[in-house]
């Protein structure tokens, strides 16, 4: 298969030193990006420069360097804007990342829309972030949870989703790419039909904003949740969306410092959002740096991205399944799926299977990848999973597929 060039790959590794590293003598192989993303010397240097000139806390202090943080972080809001297409920075709120961002929308927006007897709708393949908090709040309420099931493949059952709609459910929150699976939903389509039936729709789109082009405006999304960290940014910052006037009709999440307009002692008023919801000192250099990675990743270009991680998961999934014994997850289409390929070898476990290619310079996941209830649909205890962003190559398959053969050596499969 011949890899058509999108952009120069060598350049852009060595803009992250970290894959300079050697581990157990080898060139480090990072394949575990769906748990986090590594970061570029632009990131690593704007935060770098924020504490060296600029650290101040923000909306608060009315002198010179403070304002510069202020201005700094809102531009960085409007980057996010910019970046999913909404259609004013007031849509966006920065939270700790995806796990927050549902819990905020379920606190919010659920425990004032979802009551007695209604139904939230998810599918089997969702993260634990978008099922425990749905749990938590099913149960305050007295409402039901409902399971879109998957097909052996991965994709969703298209006539259960249908049947949650028509039996009246009130959110359907859905991840818009599989973090096992590596399957991509047509969120736009079932946003579409879920609307025709007023159901609300919040999109985990923690594995997709970093790995292909996402328009809000497009989806016609009420919530979309991302993560800084997965897509090149700091740890501890992420984003909701909400579309329009919907955080105008929500209650706040937090209480504290800076989201209220006047505090009394017996009653508080608040600021209108996004300030809203984000209570205290927050993540100031996080929300900073996640600009930084958004203006990275937008000089390469997601679609172009997008394209790369397709062509390295379409060449892994047939180099790897030449490997005896292998088992891959997922749609067999690569155009249906993103950079993520879950596997199993044999009976092999995957901590061994993950500590065994440690052995070769080679991080992946193993186990269950916050997503037990996929794994029991799927009726297996765990899987090994490499997942892949921009820097990875062609070449680093060739080296987990080598590595796959001396496991199987070492157990004589
Ligand atoms: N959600 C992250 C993963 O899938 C942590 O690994």
């Amino acid at each position: 298969m011949q890899k058509t060039v999108q952009y120069n790959v060598e350049k852009v590794r060595q803009d992250f030193p970290i894959l300079q590293r050697i581990i157990n003598g080898k060139p480090f192989i990072y394949l575990d990006n769906a748990a986090t993303a590594q970061k570029p010397r632009q990131v690593i240097e704007t935060l770098d420069r924020f504490y060296k000139e600029y650290n101040a806390n923000i909306h608060r202090g009315i002198y010179k360097v403070s304002e510069e943080a202020t201005a700094a972080h809102e531009e960085a809001r409007a980057k996010v804007a910019r970046f999913i297409n909404a259609r004013s920075p007031n849509e966006i709120v920065f939270v700790r990342g995806t796990t927050e961002a549902i819990n905020l929308v379920a606190h919010a927006w659920g425990r004032k829309n979802v009551g007695l007897g209604d139904n939230i709708m998810l599918t089997e393949m969702e993260h634990h972030s978008n099922i425990v908090p749905w749990q938590l709040l099913a149960k305050e309420k007295g409402a039901s949870l409902k399971y879109v099931g998957i097909t052996d493949q991965g994709i969703l059952e298209r006539y259960e989703f249908q049947q949650h709609l028509q039996s009246g459910a009130k959110l359907f929150a859905v991840a818009h790419s599989s973090n096992v699976l590596g399957t991509i939903n047509p969120v736009r389509e079932l946003i579409r039909e879920a609307h025709k039936t007023g159901c609300c729709v919040l999109v985990d789109a923690a594995q997709s904003v970093p790995h292909m082009p996402v328009d809000v405006q497009d989806l016609d999304c009420d919530f979309l949740a991302f993560s800084g960290h997965k897509m090149c940014g700091p740890t501890g910052i992420g984003v909701l969306y909400a579309k329009g006037n919907l955080f105008d009709e929500m209650v706040p999440f937090h209480g504290g410092g800076e989201m209220i307009s006047e505090v009394h002692p017996y009653e508080s008023s608040w600021k209108p959002p996004p300030y809203k919801f984000e209570a205290g000192t927050t993540n100031i250099e996080g929300a900073i740096g996640l600009g930084a990675a958004i203006d990275y990743l937008s000089n390469i270009g997601l679609r172009k991205i997008r394209l790369h991680e397709r062509e390295i998961t379409a060449y892994a999934i047939d180099k790897l399944s030449r490997t005896k014994g292998i088992t891959i997850y997922g749609p067999s289409d690569p155009q249906a799926r993103g950079g993520v390929v879950s596997f199993n070898l044999g009976d092999v476990h995957p901590h061994d299977m993950a500590t065994l290619l440690d052995e070769d310079g080679i991080a992946v996941r193993s186990g269950q990848h916050c997503a037990q209830p996929l794994h029991e649909r799927l009726g297996i205890p765990a899987t090994t999973r490499a997942s892949f962003y921009l820097y990875n190559t062609e070449d680093e398959v060739d080296r987990l597929a080598n590595s796959l053969e001396r496991v199987r050596g070492i157990f004589k499969l």
